[in-house]
């Protein structure tokens, strides 16, 4: 008997004859830490924290195999030797860690995520879903140069010391729409039968055996299902599945699931999906496999849930990219038997809406994504332990308190309300949002583990807080929201008209109907569609207006789709373009901003407004002669990442 908390999870495997210390992987993880193609420090550091935090084997994020691949220039560069003597530096330093560096072999054929390719290559003259580029169709040559193209980036990456490679078959790039019915309409030896749709990722694989020998790790990700109509589902995917391990040449099969069509909600299951969504389809494609390892991923980010994943047969490898993006020693804290450690992953894309934007990935709930140290960070003691006042007991208060006391100094927070968390309390009470309550809940764990007080129901005024004789006080008092500024109401109509906070914290005013509810979107962010989905189960009747001339501007593009879709399921009217300008005994009127126009709703039985805040400090003013800090929104109100990672950055300085 082990005493390893997670002993299925824990236990190793062997993959082309090398042995993984244990199952926890890490799918690749465009991180756009590179520059100009050229890997960064940043970049290794974000692989090398992540093999200090325990895991067993990495994908790097996708490597170009062709110059037509770059897609961005953080994209790096495998096919030339810009990178060589990184790419080697990395592998070796992650080797050293205890763990296999595989890298990711990438084409992405027609596909536009960050815009065009050099020459947007296809399989057919099929738009591409996301950008509805035609591209250039590929011959019969330029498909064997393009295969030639990934071999001999897999081959410059063994002579680069990697553990081996993973092609990227899945999402809808390249290698994906060869095997696709969906995206491969060809009728030469590349299309038709399944056997020729998979000719282009068989010469691949044979050829990438041959040149880098059976001691070289050869995975693929691949659709486990497509999720559109006429593309591949778990039953053809099984039937893939056979055919690749019947072959002998594969290591293991990874799944991704999803292309560029809607079912991008599927690359990147969110919240609103089911932990682990997509296991029964990797438990399915295990037993077609022959054998041949299995990673399940998706959504997957607790080590109770990996641990049965393993232990009943549903994969055997677990990949977790978000889990490790929110804390690269994940694999150690479980181990170890710290899993309460673990800063929790919530499983809302941010991190991901950052790089389709083109900026550096970054998690809100991890402030040292990609330094070096990362995996081990710890507070470091503060040089003269002293009292710390924190007023506001949300998700920036209480990240500056447990900071600020993991460090030693003796820290009281006071919060207006009776729990912990804040706005985002109020958020996780909004459908299929309940698990941002993680992130409070950490926070509220990690600072009664550091001996926080806490006086929660209790409005701090100036004279409680100069009764404790703090050394410093950090106000995170949050934010208030504000009247929408084009409406005017008349006198009567004021109780129709409430803040989405307010929908959500107190009852709707006992007068209103249930017929029609307008919410006024200036926000644009998760929390705000959440109340749209809370306003459609109540009210018969929902509009959503917005200035903008589309909305959730504020959702990552992938998540975004889940928002428009669960909007237009529920029947709410989504009218962009559109302000309000009066409402008189129920009849709202709204005026279109770019056109002047307008549109009457009549019997309005309740408006609610999500509109720009305004820092909620009242108390700065009346505390001086004391040292004050400012947190999150009570400086100026902006998103998630702003208040934790100042609130982090606070509880570190004082
Ligand atoms: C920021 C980010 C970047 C990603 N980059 C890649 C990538 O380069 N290649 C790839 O195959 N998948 C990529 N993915 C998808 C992940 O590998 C993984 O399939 C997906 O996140 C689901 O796993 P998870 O639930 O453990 O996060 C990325 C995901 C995120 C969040």
């Amino acid at each position: 008997m082990t005493d390893n908390p997670y002993p299925h999870l824990f236990s190793p495997i062997e993959l082309a004859g090398r042995r993984l210390r244990n199952r926890v992987c890490l799918p690749a993880t465009v991180t756009n830490y590179a520059r100009l193609n050229q890997i960064t420090e940043r970049w290794k550091h974000f692989l090398i924290e992540r093999a200090r935090g325990g895991a067993a084997m990495l994908v790097t994020e996708v490597i170009a195999v062709d110059p037509n691949a770059i897609a961005q220039p953080a994209i790096v560069t495998g096919f030339d030797d810009a990178n060589m003597a990184d790419l080697a530096d990395t592998a070796k330093r992650v080797h050293a860690e205890g763990a296999w560096l595989i890298g990711q072999l990438w084409h992405p054929g027609k596909q536009q995520l960050w815009g065009p390719t050099r020459s947007p290559m296809g399989v057919s003259d099929q738009p591409d879903a996301l950008s509805w580029t035609v591209p250039h169709v590929m011959s019969a040559d330029e498909i064997s140069a393009v295969a030639q193209a990934y071999i001999d980036t897999a081959a410059r990456l063994a002579e680069c010391g990697f553990a081996g490679v993973e092609l990227h078959g899945a999402h809808g790039y390249l290698i994906q729409q060869f095997m696709s019915p969906w995206s491969n309409w060809r009728d030469d030896r590349y299309g038709g039968s399944m056997e020729k749709r998979l000719t282009f990722t068989r010469e691949i694989a044979a050829g990438i055996r041959e040149r880098c020998g059976d001691g070289f790790i050869l995975g693929i990700k691949m659709a486990g299902t497509e999720g559109v109509e006429g593309g591949i589902e778990p039953d053809e995917a099984g039937r893939i599945t056979a055919i690749l391990a019947g072959d002998r040449i594969f290591d293991y099969f990874s799944y991704g699931q999803g292309n560029f069509s809607p079912s991008l909600e599927m690359h990147v299951p969110d919240m609103y999906f089911r932990p682990g969504h997509f296991i029964d389809i990797h438990k399915a494609m295990r037993e077609a496999a022959d054998g041949v390892p299995v990673m399940a991923l998706g959504r997957i980010g607790e080590p109770d849930l990996a641990e049965m994943v393993v232990a009943e047969g549903y994969g055997d490898l677990v990949g977790m990219t978000r889990a490790q993006i929110t804390d690269a020693a994940f694999a150690l804290k479980a181990t170890e038997g710290r899993a309460e450690e673990i800063r929790p992953c919530v499983f809302d894309n941010f991190s991901w809406g950052e790089v389709y934007q083109g900026k550096p990935v970054a998690e809100y709930h991890n402030p040292h994504l990609g330094e070096e140290g990362e995996a081990d960070w710890k507070p470091a003691p503060a040089d003269k332990p002293g009292r710390i006042v924190v007023v506001g007991a949300g998700v920036g208060g209480l990240e500056a308190a447990w900071i600020a006391a993991a460090r030693g100094h003796a820290v009281t927070v006071f919060g207006a309300n009776d729990e912990v968390g804040g706005g985002l309390r109020l958020e996780a009470q909004l459908p299929g949002r309940g698990d941002v309550a993680k992130v409070f809940d950490h926070q509220r764990r990690m600072a009664e583990r550091h001996g926080v007080v806490f006086r929660l129901g209790e409005t701090a005024t100036a004279a409680d807080i100069r009764a404790l004789s703090p050394d410093s006080v950090v106000l995170a008092t949050g934010a208030e929201p504000r009247w929408p500024e084009t409406l005017k109401v008349e006198p009567g109509d004021e109780a129709r008209v409430i803040s989405a906070r307010s929908a959500v914290a107190h009852e709707l005013p006992a007068h209103a109907g249930r017929s029609l509810a307008v919410l006024f979107d200036q926000d644009h962010g998760p929390f705000t569609y959440g109340v749209a989905d809370k306003l459609a189960e109540m009210f018969e009747r929902v509009v959503l207006i917005t200035p903008r001339p589309n909305i959730a501007q504020r959702v990552n593009h992938c998540s975004a789709v889940g928002v428009y879709r669960r909007l237009y399921a529920a029947g709410v009217e989504i009218l962009p373009a559109m302000e309000p300008v009066s409402l008189t005994a129920g009849r709202l009127i709204c005026r279109n901003v770019y056109a002047g126009h307008d549109r009457v709703f009549e019997a309005v039985d309740l408006l609610v407004y999500a509109t720009p805040r305004s820092a909620r400090d009242v108390l700065s003013a009346e505390l001086d002669g004391l040292q004050v800090h400012r947190v999150g929104d009570c400086q100026s109100p902006r998103d998630l990442l702003a208040a934790i990672h100042g609130g982090h950055a606070i509880g570190n300085l004082v």
